[in-house]
């Protein structure tokens, strides 16, 4: 099987998280049947601190019932330019739900700056959307965000009259990484997503969690998404599982990005880029005549990484150190050939 550092996404479910989908109690989910996917969304709402929850086929699902939950036809929401829900989610927000987005770049550390958010919402006036949301993503693009900047963020909510979401498809990792409940995050926001089948090793499957009455809406709006499922325990079964054996061995995908960061930081000719809040991502600045090579090298020795400059090296419960320390070995293997052949060639 091929080393594959592409994404968190790429986990396969184990024999013990079969064994699980494979007991699993089901019923009609759409009746409110299924006792796998009731005792899923008791738990998820339990954990992130917040009163109900719905499963939801995708983290892209999840979203966007919450923004189609929060916001009505010519609302807005303020959103990172690099966030999921904002670009990598098909302007599900604008194509479904009439919702406008109004991007900020995001800083160094995955935070959106207050006062550009501030400065961003519009005046009560009919020539403008309304400005409805604040939507953070946690971890972003690795980086698990300040305590201290969530609890500020939820202050300016409040004070500003903006609801205020998560995208917490990796919540977990930023909760192991600063070693705190994870209600201690959700608990801030008015909803919050989380995503099963990332580090956390499930095949399918996210949750939305939030009060009953915006659960209740976005119920709804997974209905009119097409996400309402049927024997969907057989899948709830498995983010159960998940939740309850994945989650502290998140730090080992932490150690583990750490450890490739270092030994990568060795080559010259490569810059890592490492930020101090990063959990289970690595990302690499190759010199741009090298990507496509070195992309082709590792694939030669079945070890895959997502091509582009930066190069993004994820962790996960399926790469390992042995995994790790390939990754290393062929990246500076490749670095070590190409001296040795300019070397022959002076
Ligand atoms: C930050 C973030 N949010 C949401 C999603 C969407 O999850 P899904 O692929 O399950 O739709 C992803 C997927 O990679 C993600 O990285």
């Amino acid at each position: 099987m091929s080393l594959d550092f592409r994404s968190d996404t790429t986990t396969r479910p184990s024999d013990a998280m079969r064994k699980a989908m494979y007991h699993a109690e089901v019923g009609d989910d759409v009746y409110g049947d299924d006792t796998t996917v009731n005792r899923l969304e008791a738990m998820m709402a339990e954990r992130f601190g917040m009163e109900a929850a719905v499963f939801a086929a995708s983290g892209t699902q999840a979203n966007l019932m919450a923004l189609m939950a929060h916001c009505a036809r010519g609302d807005e929401y303020i959103v990172g330019q690099q966030a999921h829900t904002y670009k990598y989610e098909g302007g599900g927000a604008a194509v479904l739900g009439s919702i406008q987005p109004q991007p900020l770049e995001f800083c160094e550390d995955g935070t959106i700056d207050l006062n550009m958010a501030k400065s961003a919402i519009k005046p009560d006036n009919e020539h403008f959307a309304n400005t409805r949301l604040l939507c953070l993503e946690n971890t972003q693009a690795g980086k698990a965000l300040p305590m201290t900047y969530l609890e500020e963020a939820g202050r300016f909510t409040r004070l500003e009259h903006l609801n205020f979401h998560l995208d917490g498809a990796r919540v977990y990792n930023a909760a192991v990484f600063h070693d705190v409940d994870v209600a201690d995050i959700t608990g801030l926001f008015d909803t919050s997503t989380c995503c099963f089948s990332k580090g956390l090793g499930a095949p399918v499957g996210s949750v939305l969690c939030g009060s009953h009455e915006m659960m209740r809406k976005a119920r709804r709006w997974r209905k009119l998404l097409g996400g309402s499922m049927r024997q969907s325990g057989v899948i709830a079964a498995a983010a159960i599982y998940s939740i309850q054996n994945n989650v502290e061995r998140l730090a080992d995908d932490h150690e583990n990005a750490h450890w490739i960061a270092e030994q990568l930081s060795e080559l010259d000719e490569l810059e890592v880029n490492y930020h101090a809040h990063q959990t289970n991502m690595v990302f690499v600045d190759v010199p741009a005549t090298h990507v496509a090579d070195l992309v082709v090298y590792l694939k030669e020795r079945d070890i895959i990484v997502t091509a582009g400059s930066p190069i993004r090296i994820v962790t996960h419960l399926d790469v390992d150190r042995k995994a790790a320390a390939a990754l290393v070995d062929g990246i500076k293997q490749y670095f070590v050939s190409l001296r040795s052949g300019l070397a022959l060639a002076n």
